[in-house]
């Protein structure tokens, strides 16, 4: 079946690309996910946040309806599968229905080198980013394959796309959250359902500070990052705002870098001193 081409008022509203939209967030209660939540809300979907930190879960909710926006927060542990049902549950029975899922949560800590990990530390690896990923995406799919429609973003890391010495078993689960994006995306576009992944580096949260300790440095921005700048979750949040909407209606199976450039430069870093891009340095 081919549909002809598609008028381009037909987003009639471009400020308010979810009215109307259940999306649930996972990890939605800061950083990152705490953007997407507000950002999505803005833009008029009502937000289901899973969040594992209590005050977390109730700032967000308290800040989004004091914004005039639609929000519920559960606090649940994604790892563990009672609370996914859990969550499932509540969100369906509320709204019968799940138009974006968000699988936001992941964790790089604590860093092991390969010659020092263990069973124990490859687990915790996969339980933080990969696994609920699984979990997650299988107790909302049915909802989204039944009503013919939705958009599921996984927000996993650049190092899932280009080689990450420090800890590979991260690397590995990251990388492995973009290929299951582009498998199902390819299992469930006949569904009406788009997965799309997008490979977050540099981006200042709680979870990563890029930013204390290195305050005498800050004019090195324009050698780590092609734009020369440190990340906001907001940076993060528009662009999962265009992956969850209609916006992006005919993109699926992608995982686009966000990462100011750090991915497409490559071992290029460019030398203040030198006034040039180098790929050996003794000094910056
Ligand atoms: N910040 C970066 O530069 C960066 C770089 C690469 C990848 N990422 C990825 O981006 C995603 C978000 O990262 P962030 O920096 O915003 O993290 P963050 O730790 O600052 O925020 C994560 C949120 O998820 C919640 N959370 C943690 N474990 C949970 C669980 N088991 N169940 C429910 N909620 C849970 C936390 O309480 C927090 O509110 C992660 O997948 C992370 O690996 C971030």
């Amino acid at each position: 079946m081919s549909n002809g081409p598609r008028d381009i008022a037909e987003i009639a509203d471009w400020n308010r690309l979810l009215d109307g939209r259940v999306a649930v967030v996972t990890g939605g209660g800061d950083g990152i996910g705490g953007a997407i939540a507000r950002l999505f809300a803005a833009h008029g979907a009502a937000v289901e946040v899973a969040e594992i930190d209590p005050a977390r879960a109730e700032r967000i909710s308290r800040d989004i309806s004091a914004a005039g926006g639609v929000i519920r927060s559960h606090v649940v542990d994604v790892t563990v599968d009672d609370d996914v049902a859990r969550l499932a549950d509540a969100v369906l029975a509320e709204h019968g229905r799940v138009d974006v899922l968000v699988n936001n949560v992941g964790d790089y800590r604590p860093m092991v080198a390969f010659d020092e990990s263990t069973p124990q530390s490859w687990q915790r690896m996969y339980d933080i980013n990969l696994r609920h990923v699984f979990a997650v995406t299988r107790a909302f799919v049915c909802a989204m394959i039944k009503a013919g429609t939705g958009s599921i973003v996984n927000i996993h890391s650049v190092e899932g796309m280009r080689g990450f010495p420090r800890d590979p078993v991260y690397g590995a689960m990251k990388a492995a959250v973009a290929h299951f994006t582009t498998c199902l995306a390819v299992d469930l576009g006949r569904h009406g359902i788009r997965v799309n992944g997008i490979g977050t580096d540099l981006t200042q949260t709680p979870q990563v500070d890029y930013l204390t300790g290195y305050e005498d440095v800050d004019h090195l921005w324009e050698s780590w990052a092609p734009v020369g700048r440190v990340g906001w979750p907001e940076d993060q949040a528009r662009v999962a705002l265009f992956l969850a909407s209609e916006a992006s209606g005919f993109v699926t199976g992608q995982n686009i870098p966000v990462d100011g450039g750090t991915k497409a430069g490559g071992g290029w870093l460019f030398s203040p001193r030198a006034g040039r891009f180098v790929n050996r340095s003794k000094h910056l």
